[in-house]
C-alpha cells in the first residue's frame, strides 16, 4: 500500500500536460514500443540520420538506466492525454556551454500515422515551455537535417532561427547532406509566447495555465 502510494505520487509530480498532450517520464514497460521505433529506417532516418539504428532490447535496457542515473537532462514519453496512447519521444538536454544555460530539444513522433497533424508543433511549444517558463533557459537549440522539411516548418513556426549548417555531416541513402542548426533566444520567445500559447492550446489554454503556471495565491503571468 506505502508502495502504491510513493509510486502514484511519483507519477504525478512528472507530469506536464500541455493541450492534448500529457509528457511522462519513460517506464521500463515502455522499452518494447521504444524497440519498435527506434528500429523504424524511416522514423530514425529523419530524426537521427542515422536510418541503420539496429538496437535490441538489452541495449535499450542499458540506455534506460543510464536515464534512470541522469538527473541532468530529461526524457518524456509523449502520450495523449484522453486515451493515454503514448505517440512518441521528446528530451531536454540541459547545457551551460560559455556560461549560458541553454537547452536542446528533441523529439519525434513515433506514430507516424499521427505526422503532419499538428502535434509536432505543439510537442514543440510544450518544451520550449518546460525550457523557459520551467527550467529557466537562456536560449533552446534544435538539430535537423537537410531533408526533413517538416521539421524545419515545425521549428520555425514555434520561433526558432535557423542558424549555420554543419556541412555534409550525414551520409543517407547514398548522399552527404547538411546537418542545420536551429536557435530561440529566451527574449524572442516572450515576444510571442502569448500567440503561440493561444494557437496552440485553444480552448485549453486556461487548463495548462492553471496547472502550470499557476500558484494559488499569485497572478500568473500571462493574459
Ligand atoms: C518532425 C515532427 C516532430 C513534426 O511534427 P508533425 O506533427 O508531423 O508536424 P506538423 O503537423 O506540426 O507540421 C509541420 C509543418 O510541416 C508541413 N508538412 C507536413 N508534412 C510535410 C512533408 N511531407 N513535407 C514538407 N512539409 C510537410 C506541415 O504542413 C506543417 O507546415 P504548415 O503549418 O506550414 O502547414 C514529426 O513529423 C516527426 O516526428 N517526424 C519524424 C522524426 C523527426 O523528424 N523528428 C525531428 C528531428 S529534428
Amino acid at each position: 500500500m506505502t508502495v502504491h502510494k510513493t509510486v502514484w505520487f511519483a507519477w504525478c509530480l512528472h507530469m506536464f500536460e500541455f493541450g492534448d498532450i500529457r509528457f511522462r517520464p519513460v517506464e521500463k514497460e515502455d522499452l518494447k514500443l521504444l524497440h519498435q521505433w527506434e528500429n523504424d529506417f524511416e522514423l530514425i532516418m529523419y530524426s537521427r540520420s542515422k536510418p541503420m539504428n539496429f538496437v535490441n532490447m538489452t541495449q535499450l535496457e542499458k540506455q534506460y538506466e543510464e536515464w534512470v542515473k541522469d538527473e541532468k537532462h530529461f526524457h518524456f514519453l509523449v502520450e495523449l492525454v484522453d486515451s493515454k496512447m503514448p505517440i512518441g519521444v521528446a528530451r531536454i538536454e540541459q547545457q551551460s556551454w560559455g556560461n549560458v544555460k541553454t537547452a536542446e530539444l528533441g523529439t519525434y513522433i513515433g506514430k507516424k500515422e499521427l505526422w503532419g497533424k499538428g502535434i509536432g508543433r505543439q510537442i514543440s511549444v510544450a518544451l520550449l515551455e518546460m525550457a523557459f517558463h520551467q527550467l529557466n533557459a537562456e536560449r533552446c537549440e534544435a538539430w535537423s537535417v537537410e531533408y526533413n522539411i517538416r521539421a524545419h516548418k515545425t521549428l520555425e513556426e514555434c520561433g526558432f532561427k535557423k542558424g549555420g549548417a554543419v556541412r555534409q555531416a550525414a551520409f543517407v541513402n547514398g548522399r552527404k547532406w547538411n546537418g542545420l542548426h536551429f536557435d530561440i533566444l529566451r527574449e524572442e520567445y516572450l515576444k510571442m509566447r502569448e500567440a503561440l500559447l493561444k494557437q496552440s492550446l485553444g480552448s485549453k489554454l486556461e487548463t495548462y495555465l492553471t496547472k502550470h503556471c499557476t500558484i494559488q495565491g499569485y497572478p500568473t503571468d500571462f493574459k
